[in-house]
């Protein structure tokens, strides 16, 4: 099988000062992953897991300290020139969390979802405007001349977060990387936003990276999903799977936390902390945490090959 995105062993440090000292953030370690055409991965944790620095990074938001970013088979250069940044963005887009703060408040919605279109160099007047009415027909906001005219504040958070999708599928990408794209929204009008990204996938093969600290939301759109915690990938398999069985402690602890249908909804913060980034525990980053740890949790172990999933515990151990 062919991939079209590949991370490999990517790792990304910040440094952050405190007064007169500075830190390093270990915010991810080793992070390998690979997406194919049309594929949805959700990557699930809790805050502070890495989970937006991962997406950044993929994104060239940020640039890695280590490892390599694979696009249809080339790396992905770390800083990209004008033209490279160009024709990485018409292939890869991204959808924040917060659609109000990623659109000009001043501008109607007629002019956010030009721009690209402009950048891409399409002039024709009539070409842009078919352009605009089947972009917003795909995010089904009609009819369209009502909203090409609107402002960012005159939407819903719903309908913002759809021209933002929108504007990310106008270049025809063939990556969306969607940070906790439903977070911000009401709870009744989040999975409206989810059955968007399904649909998209359907139309147009798109794939995504979905970021996610629910487990419930990324069950009902992933083929796979990964665990991250303290900037680590933990386990990783397809999204029934996991949610069936999860192997790693902590991903029987993230299922256990969040609301599901078959109850049980124990608070992650009743269950102790997470590590410190600025100098993670040596070893297993979840042992402090884990009721089954034992000495050999001091070595950083492996993603295990479990059964078609991965898993990186001791418990795997062959
Ligand atoms: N720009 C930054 N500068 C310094 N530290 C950062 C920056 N972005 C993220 N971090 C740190 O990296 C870690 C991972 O953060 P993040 O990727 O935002 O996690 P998540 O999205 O899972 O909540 C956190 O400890 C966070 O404080
Ligand atoms: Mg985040």
């Amino acid at each position: 099988m062919s991939f079209i995105l590949e991370v490999r062993d990517v790792e990304k440090i910040f440094t952050i000062r405190k007064g007169f000292k500075t830190f390093r953030v270990m915010a991810l370690r080793g992070a390998t992953l690979t997406l194919s055409e049309a594929e949805i991965l959700s990557v699930v944790g809790e805050s502070g897991s890495g989970k937006t620095t991962l997406l950044r990074v993929i994104g060239r938001l940020y640039s890695e300290n280590k490892g390599e970013i694979i696009l249809f088979g080339s790396t992905v250069p770390k800083k990209l020139n004008k033209k490279q940044e160009i024709d990485f963005r018409r292939r890869v887009q991204i959808v924040f969390q917060d659609p109000f703060s990623s659109m000009n408040p001043v501008k109607r919605v007629k002019y956010i979802l030009e721009r690209p279109l402009r950048i891409y160099g399409m002039r024709e007047k009539d070409e842009i405007k078919q352009k605009l009415e089947e972009v917003l027909q795909d995010v089904e906001l009609s009819p369209a001349e009502i909203f090409l005219d609107k402002f960012p504040h005159e939407l819903s958070g719903g309908q913002r977060q759809r021209v933002a999708f929108a504007r990310s599928i106008i270049t025809a990408p063939r990556i969306i990387l969607a940070d906790e794209p439903t977070s911000m929204l009401d709870v009744s009008i989040k999975s409206s936003i989810l059955n968007l990204m399904l649909k998209l996938r359907q139309e147009h093969k798109i794939a995504f990276i979905h970021v996610t600290h629910d487990l419930a939301s990324a069950r009902y759109i992933s083929d796979r999903i990964i665990v991250m915690y303290a900037g680590m990938i933990m386990e990783e398999g397809k999204a029934q799977e996991i949610v069936k069985m999860p192997l790693h402690p902590y991903t029987q602890l993230l299922l256990k936390a969040f609301p599901d249908p078959r109850g049980g909804k124990e608070k992650l913060s009743n269950l102790g902390e997470p590590p410190s980034l600025i100098s993670p525990p040596e070893g297993c980053p979840f042992q402090p945490r884990c009721k089954y740890r034992t000495i050999e949790c001091e070595n950083l172990p492996p993603l295990y090959d479990v059964g078609g999933k991965k898993v990186r515990c001791v418990l795997y151990k062959i």
